[in-house]
């Protein structure tokens, strides 16, 4: 399919300055497209098959940008907050360039796996409740995690506002006064985690999500650094039945 745009308007959007700035320099004719100087910015070019240096830099073209955060505590998931900090905040300049939005939410003691992106589809489709996309957790919990809170969230367990919650895969790592556990849910409803244990009548007091369907955080990042995506990486979050395909080794 033909992908043309202005070529003021696509430079700006990946971070090559303002669009007045691109119009100066294309007048200058540091800007070539297939080895070609353009000097009209205004230019329409096919980025996905055309090779544009900008003073010698060349534009590495990607149609959307998918990106992976671990999450800091004390951040919020949304894109803008008056008074708090939010995950966009913390991107670095390449980055922020972009619209990208978070792709579902933590809380704002949470830590872990956030995707950014500006791929509407994808980030509905992770959202949707009907596609029942896998979210696995690692939490430290106040109180003895047993096999029976394992049988009740395998079934359900009811929410202290009646809901019953969809089965759900608990491990416990370790039990004891203070117990250690990873769970999937398949779906994301508001503190759900936290809930859920209040259900079985056990504190969370460190939470962290560590996988969205098919995607694993990557654990060299420090909390509030990020990087793209590999297309690997892309792949096992598009792949067509994450929900239920997975490897948690
Ligand atoms: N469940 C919670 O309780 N909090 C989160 O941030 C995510 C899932």
């Amino acid at each position: 399919m033909k992908n043309t745009q202005r070529l003021d308007k696509l430079l700006a959007n990946f971070g090559f300055g303002s669009r007045s700035e691109i119009k100066k320099m294309a007048r200058n004719g540091l800007i070539t497209v297939d080895g070609t100087v353009v000097n009209d910015a205004s230019t329409h070019v096919d980025p996905e098959k055309s090779k544009i240096l900008v003073n010698g830099r060349a534009l590495n073209y990607r149609k959307n940008i998918y990106v992976m955060m671990n999450k800091p505590a004390g951040v919020i998931s949304a894109t803008y907050d008056g008074r708090l900090k939010t995950v966009t905040d913390l991107l670095p300049d390449e980055l922020a360039c972009f619209d990208l939005f978070p792709a579902g939410r933590l809380d704002i003691d949470t830590e872990g796996l956030v995707l950014l992106t500006n791929d509407g589809q994808l980030a509905h489709n992770l959202m949707s409740p009907k596609k029942r996309v896998a979210k696995r957790y690692y939490a430290l919990v106040y109180g003895q995690v047993t096999e029976d809170d394992v049988a009740a969230f395998s079934e359900g367990v009811v929410l202290e506002d009646g809901y019953k919650t969809m089965p759900a895969e608990l491990t416990i790592i370790r039990s004891g006064p203070r117990s250690e556990i990873e769970l999937v849910l398949h779906e994301g409803k508001f503190h759900q985690v936290k809930r859920m244990f209040e259900a079985v009548g056990k504190k969370v007091i460190y939470l962290k999500r560590l996988q969205i369907a098919g995607l694993k955080l990557d654990e060299t990042l420090e909390p509030g650094q990020c990087r793209e995506l590999t297309p690997e990486e892309i792949d096992q979050l598009k792949g067509r039945d994450t929900s239920h395909l997975f490897d948690f080794t």
